[in-house]
């Protein structure tokens, strides 16, 4: 069970002892408790596929120096970029893998650096089903590409999804998969966050469920149409997958180390999409006790299937806060909520967004790929001297 500490900082005493001359820092900046791990302030580098992996889709020196430049801004915390479960699940040739411990113990490089810099990382676990490349395509350990990969020919390479259903017209029909197909996703799960926690030593795993994924496959209806136990017809079994991977990774990763899931809210296939399904699946994960954190996106999972900020009626608003104020508010504190999406574009509006309890910590992408000082340059605005 997750233990969160100074968690909503509008349900904490944020006022520091009044007799000491210490600056009470903004709610961005306010520090946070995870089980037992703790964040200097609330902002976190979002996950980032670089695909640039070395041979044997392992960690390369280039992974090394981004993560590097992050660590040393000192943020909160920092995702490590999806890290694909199974060679069928890979989304690029070059994206990182993490289904054997070679690949683990290359990742230990880049967290023993993290954690240099006194930072918290999480690794995010991820399988592209039906918009992956299959298990042909990746580099050998020569670093040489085994088979060329192309999605409008059939080059015979096996994908797997929920249903028989190609991501577009130019994509491969996956094959429908079977339950054993489902169990060995399961583990591949599993003993990936088992290798991330044992190996690498990460603070913390992620598990994907968002961007038109496997895991959001069969979450959604788009694309989940199987009629047995992990099928449409209800909202608990189109998320039995996460469920069963998240009591595994639990059994395997042991009770302490914290568990997020980055969850798409809605498809945005439709204005005005009812967040119900979104706050029932929330709902299931919440109860499970295991997970400390959930990250809100949405849309990705078909080519219709448009960024938030598209139906937002205010543009000033970064589009995912709408969605993960809603889960907030629904879940209080038995969960803690981050969103991604343009939160770097008002420091001031932000910071009032983890002040009001909108959410709990704010992830951003692009602005630390683009400021080298992002997290400095927040403080300063925020009239905030980091120590
Ligand atoms: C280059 C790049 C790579 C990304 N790779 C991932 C990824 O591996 N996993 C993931 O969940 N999201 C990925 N994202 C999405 C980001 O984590 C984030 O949710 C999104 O960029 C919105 O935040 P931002 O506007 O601050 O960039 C990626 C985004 C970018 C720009």
């Amino acid at each position: 069970m997750t233990s969160l500490s100074s968690a909503t900082y509008n349900s904490i005493d944020s006022k520091l002892d009044p007799a000491s001359s210490k600056q009470s820092p903004p709610a961005l900046f306010y520090p946070l408790d995870i089980n037992n791990l703790h964040l200097r302030n609330r902002l976190a580098v979002s996950s980032m596929c670089s695909y640039a992996a070395g041979p044997g889709n392992q960690i390369a020196n280039l992974h090394l120096s981004r993560y590097k430049s992050f660590s040393a801004q000192h943020p909160g915390l920092i995702m490590i970029e999806g890290m694909c479960v199974d060679p069928k699940g890979k989304l690029d040739d070059k994206e990182l893998g993490i289904w054997n411990d070679k690949q683990a113990e290359k990742l230990k490089d880049v967290v023993d650096e993290i954690h240099k810099d006194g930072c918290v990382c999480c690794v995010q676990l991820s399988h592209g089903g039906r918009k992956a490349i299959g298990d042909g395509g990746g580099l050998n350990d020569n670093g040489n590409a085994s088979v060329a990969i192309n999605d409008v020919v059939d080059d015979g390479v096996e994908i797997i999804a929920p249903s028989a259903i190609a991501y577009d017209n130019r994509s491969k029909v996956p094959k429908e998969m079977s339950l054993a197909d489902i169990k060995h996703v399961i583990a591949s799960f599993a003993q990936a966050a088992k290798r991330a926690v044992k190996i690498s030593e990460v603070d913390a795993v992620e598990i994907s469920c968002c961007n038109g994924n496997l895991l959001h496959q069969f979450m959604s209806k788009a694309t989940n149409l199987r009629q047995d136990e992990y099928g449409c017809q209800s909202v608990q079994t189109r998320c039995k997958l996460l469920l069963d991977i998240l009591d595994q990774v639990r059994h395997q990763i042991g009770a302490q180390t914290p568990i997020f899931v980055k969850l798409s809210a809605c498809d945005n296939l439709f204005k005005d999409e009812s967040l119900d399904d979104f706050l029932a699946i929330a709902d299931l994960i919440v109860a499970t006790g295991q997970v400390s954190l959930i990250h809100v996106t949405s849309g990705k999972i078909t080519p219709n299937s448009k960024p938030r900020y598209a139906l937002n009626s205010d543009p000033n608003v970064p589009g995912h806060i709408p969605l993960a104020s809603v889960l907030k508010k629904h879940i209080d504190d038995e969960c803690l909520v981050g969103c991604s999406g343009a939160l770097d574009m008002d420091v001031l509006r932000l910071n009032k967004y983890v002040e009001d309890g909108l959410i709990d910590v704010a992830f951003i992408g692009q602005g630390f790929l683009e400021m080298p000082d992002l997290v400095n340059q927040f403080a300063a605005k925020l009239h905030y001297k980091l120590t």
